[in-house]
C-alpha cells in the first residue's frame, strides 16, 4: 500500500531513523489500512477525538460539489483548543511568543483561555458582535491575533485575516467582500527592525470606504513611536476594552457546518477569492493531520513559521497544534533581523524539536552559508517540515543534511487554502523520503492524476485531483457560488487543484506547480490578473501581461511586459515607479521583479494575448509556433529586452 518494498529499489530513498520510527505516534500501516477499508468510518474515528456538544446524525452528506460533514454535530472550535485541556494542561504553556526586538513572552493554556473569554466578551457586550457577524483580522504577528482568532471562534464571529504586508486597497476589498462590521488591528508591526504602520494603512482603507465596518480595535505594540490616534466613538484601545471584561465566556454551540472562517486567497481573475472553512471537519483534519504529520506529542516544542495571515499559520500555528494541547512558537519577524542567524538562535534558546517553513526560507538559508547555523546548538530538532512551493531536490538534501544532522525526517507537505489541511505528504516514520516528493495521500484522502481529458494517469505527468470529499474542504467562495463551481468542479468530475504533479510507480505525488494563471512567489499565490490590472492602473501604462520566471530563491518572481502609452518614457526610473506602485497597490509580495518595454504583446489575429510565448521567453525555453500571431516579429524583440 505504501509502496516500501518497490521503493527499496529507488536510488535517492531516505528512510526515518531507527529511533525517530520506535518512538512515532503512527509507526505502522494501521491508519492506512482503517481508512482504506471505510473511509467514513475512519473520518468518524479522527472527529471523535473532538469534543461535541452534539454528536453528528450523519458521517456525510455529498451533494457534488457541496459537502456536509458531520450533519447535525455540534461543537466549539475555542473550545476544543483550550477548554479541553484545562484539566490536564492548564499549566502547560500553549504559546512562547518572540518579538523581533527580543521579548518573549509565554502563555499557559489557562492564561490563554482567560485571554480569549475577556475578548470574546468584550466583542460580544461591547461591540455587539453576533454569531455569523465577520471580523477582520489585520494584524502582525502578536499573541493577540492567535487570541482574536480564538476569540471569534468562541463566540461565532467568522474570522477574516488579512496578511499584515497587504497594502489598504487590498485590505479594503477584503473587509467590504466579506461585510465585516469589526476589525482588529495593531499600531503597527516589526517588519526587519522597521515599522509596518499598520493602524495608519486601517485609516486609509477605511478612507477609501468600508461602509459596514463600525468600530476598530487596536492593540498597541510599538506604543508612541507608532504615532497612532484614535478616532473618537470609532477606535478603540485594545487592552482598555478588555480590562473589565470577564474571562469566563460560555462558548457558542456551532453546528459542524457553520463556518469558522473566510480566508482570501488569489485566483485567476483580478479579484480575491474568500475561501469558506467551517467548523467540525476542518477542525478534525487540522487535529488529525498535526498529530500524524508532524508526529506531534506532548513535551514538543513546535515551530511554524507561517504567518497567521495565510492558511498554513490558521491550521498550523493555531488550530492544528492547539488542539492537540501542544506548545507553539510564534515569532514576530524575519529571520534575519538582527542577523541571519536568527532562526537558529530561536531554535536552540527555546529548544524548537518540530520546525516547519517554506522552500524559499530554506533556499534562502542555504544561500547564506552554514556558518550562522554552525554557531547554534539545533540538535533539539527531530523532525523538519515544507510546505507552499515545490522543493528542488538540492535544497531538500540541504535541509535533510544540515538543519535535521541526518537524522530528522523531512515532510514535505502539499495542500491548499482551500484543503484546509494536508493532502499529501509522508506520514514521516512509514514512508521512506524522496527528496523533492511529497509522498503519498494522507489516510483518509483520495487523490489522483488526471490527463486532460479526465483519464487516469497511472505512471507520469498530468493535473492533480482530490477524487473523494475530506472533511476540511472548502464549502465554497464567500458571496461567489458561481466561482466555486468554475473554478474547482468544471473540468472534471472531482476537485481540481490547478497543479500540475506526476505520480510514480510507487504511487509517490510530485507537485510541479501551478498550471493557471496564478504565480507562486516565495510560497505565495498571487494572480497574473490582479498584478496585470495593478498595472494598467499606472497612468502611463497603455497595456500589460504578467507572467512569471524562474527565481533561485522565490522559486518564481513576477515579470511585466508593459506598453506605455505614446507621452510616457520607458525609463529606469518608470520602471522603478511601475514596481513601486503594484508593491502600494496590493502589498509588497506582488512587486514584481522585472518590467520589460514593448510596443507591443504576441497577440492572436483576434486580438487574445499569447501568454505561453511570455512564459517561454521568461523561463528561457524554447518559444514554439508563433505562425498564429499577428505580429510574430514582436517575439525577437521581447527575447531581445527581456
Ligand atoms: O501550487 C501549490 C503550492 O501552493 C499552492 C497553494 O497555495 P496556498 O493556497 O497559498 O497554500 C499554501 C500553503 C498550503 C498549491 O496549489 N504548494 C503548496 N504546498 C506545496 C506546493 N507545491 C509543491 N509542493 C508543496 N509541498
Amino acid at each position: 500500500m505504501t509502496g516500501i518494498d518497490t521503493l527499496l529499489h529507488e536510488e535517492r530513498v531516505i528512510q526515518a531513523t531507527e529511533t525517530f520510527k520506535d518512538n512515532a505516534n503512527y509507526s505502522d500501516e494501521s491508519l492506512y489500512i482503517e481508512a482504506k477499508t471505510d473511509r467514513l468510518g475512519f473520518w468518524a474515528n479522527r472527529a471523535k477525538d473532538l469534543q461535541w456538544v452534539k454528536n453528528w446524525d450523519q458521517v456525510l452528506d455529498w451533494q457534488r460539489p457541496n459537502a456536509k460533514w458531520f450533519v447535525g454535530g455540534q461543537l466549539n472550535a475555542s473550545t476544543n483548543c483550550l477548554d479541553v485541556h484545562l484539566e490536564t494542561r492548564k499549566n502547560k504553556t500553549a504559546i512562547i511568543w518572540e518579538g523581533e526586538l527580543g521579548e518573549v513572552k509565554t502563555y499557559t493554556y489557562e492564561d490563554l483561555h482567560h485571554q480569549v473569554c475577556k475578548l470574546a466578551n468584550t466583542l460580544k457586550t461591547q461591540f455587539n458582535i453576533q454569531k455569523g457577524d465577520r471580523i477582520t483580522l489585520y494584524m502582525p504577528m502578536i499573541p493577540e491575533l492567535a487570541i482574536s482568532v480564538l476569540a471569534c471562534a468562541r463566540i461565532g464571529a467568522i474570522h477574516s485575516v488579512v496578511f499584515g504586508g497587504f497594502s489598504a486597497d487590498s485590505l479594503q476589498n477584503r473587509i467590504q467582500d466579506s461585510e465585516s462590521k469589526l476589525l482588529i488591528t495593531a499600531d503597527g508591526g516589526y517588519r526587519r527592525g522597521k515599522i509596518v504602520p499598520l493602524k495608519q494603512i486601517v485609516d486609509e482603507a477605511i478612507a477609501v470606504g468600508c461602509p459596514t465596518l463600525k468600530s476598530v480595535i487596536v492593540v498597541s505594540h510599538i506604543g508612541e513611536e507608532s504615532n497612532t490616534t484614535l478616532l473618537k466613538g470609532r477606535d478603540f484601545d485594545y487592552h482598555t476594552v478588555i480590562k473589565e471584561s470577564s474571562d469566563s465566556c460560555a462558548p457558542e454551540p456551532m453546528d459542524s457546518e457553520d463556518p469558522l472562517f473566510i480566508l482570501y486567497t488569489s485566483g485567476t481573475t483580478g479579484k480575491p477569492k474568500g475561501i469558506v472553512h467551517t467548523t467540525g471537519g476542518y477542525l478534525t483534519h487540522a487535529k488529525y493531520s498535526t498529530k500524524a504529520v508532524f508526529d506531534l506529542k506532548e513535551d514538543d516544542i513546535y515551530w511554524c513559521t507561517a504567518d497567521i495571515g495565510w492558511i498554513t499559520g490558521h491550521t498550523y500555528l493555531v488550530y492544528g497544534p492547539l488542539a492537540n494541547g501542544a506548545t507553539v512558537l510564534m515569532y514576530e519577524g524575519t529571520p534575519d533581523y538582527p542577523d541571519k542567524n536568527r532562526f537558529w538562535d530561536i531554535i536552540e534558546r527555546h529548544k524548537v524539536s518540530i520546525f516547519y517553513t517554506a522552500p524559499t526560507a530554506i533556499r534562502a538559508f542555504m544561500k547564506w552559508g552554514d556558518d550562522h547555523i554552525n554557531q547554534h546548538d539545533i540538535s533539539s530538532l527531530r523532525l523538519l517540515g515544507t510546505v507552499g512551493e515545490p522543493i528542488n531536490p538540492e535544497a531538500w538534501m540541504w535541509y535533510y543534511e544540515v538543519i535535521g544532522g541526518s537524522r530528522c525526517p523531512v515532510v514535505d507537505t502539499w495542500w491548499q487554502t482551500e484543503t484546509g489541511g494536508i493532502m499529501l505528504s509522508n506520514l514521516p516514520a512509514i514512508n521512506p523520503m524522496k527528496p523533492g516528493s511529497a509522498g503519498l495521500p494522507l489516510p483518509g484522502i483520495e487523490a489522483k492524476v488526471l490527463n486532460p481529458d479526465g483519464s487516469d494517469v497511472t505512471v507520469g505527468g498530468g493535473l492533480l485531483s482530490i477524487t473523494e470529499p475530506w472533511p476540511s474542504m472548502l464549502r465554497g467562495v464567500w458571496g461567489d457560488p458561481g466561482r466555486f463551481n468554475s473554478t474547482y468542479w468544471k473540468k472534471f468530475d472531482t476537485y481540481y487543484a490547478g497543479d500540475g504533479a506526476t505520480i510514480d510507480p510507487d504511487g509517490y505525488y510530485m507537485v510541479l506547480g501551478r498550471v493557471d494563471d496564478v504565480l507562486n512567489v516565495a510560497g505565495h499565490r498571487i494572480g497574473t490578473m490582479e498584478v496585470e490590472s495593478t498595472l494598467v492602473e499606472f497612468p502611463g501604462v497603455a497595456e500589460a501581461a504578467v507572467v512569471g520566471m524562474p527565481d533561485e530563491i522565490k522559486g518564481q518572481a513576477i515579470v511585466g511586459f508593459v506598453i506605455l502609452k505614446e507621452s510616457f518614457e520607458p525609463n529606469d526610473q518608470t520602471k522603478a515607479e511601475l514596481c513601486e506602485f503594484v508593491a502600494k497597490k496590493i502589498g509588497a509580495i506582488a512587486r514584481p521583479k522585472k518590467i520589460v518595454f514593448t510596443p507591443d504583446l504576441p497577440k492572436t489575429r483576434s486580438g487574445k494575448i499569447m501568454r505561453r510565448i511570455l512564459k517561454n521567453i521568461a523561463e528561457g525555453k524554447e518559444i514554439g509556433d508563433t505562425t498564429t500571431l499577428a505580429s510574430p516579429e514582436i517575439v525577437t524583440l521581447l527575447q531581445e529586452r527581456f
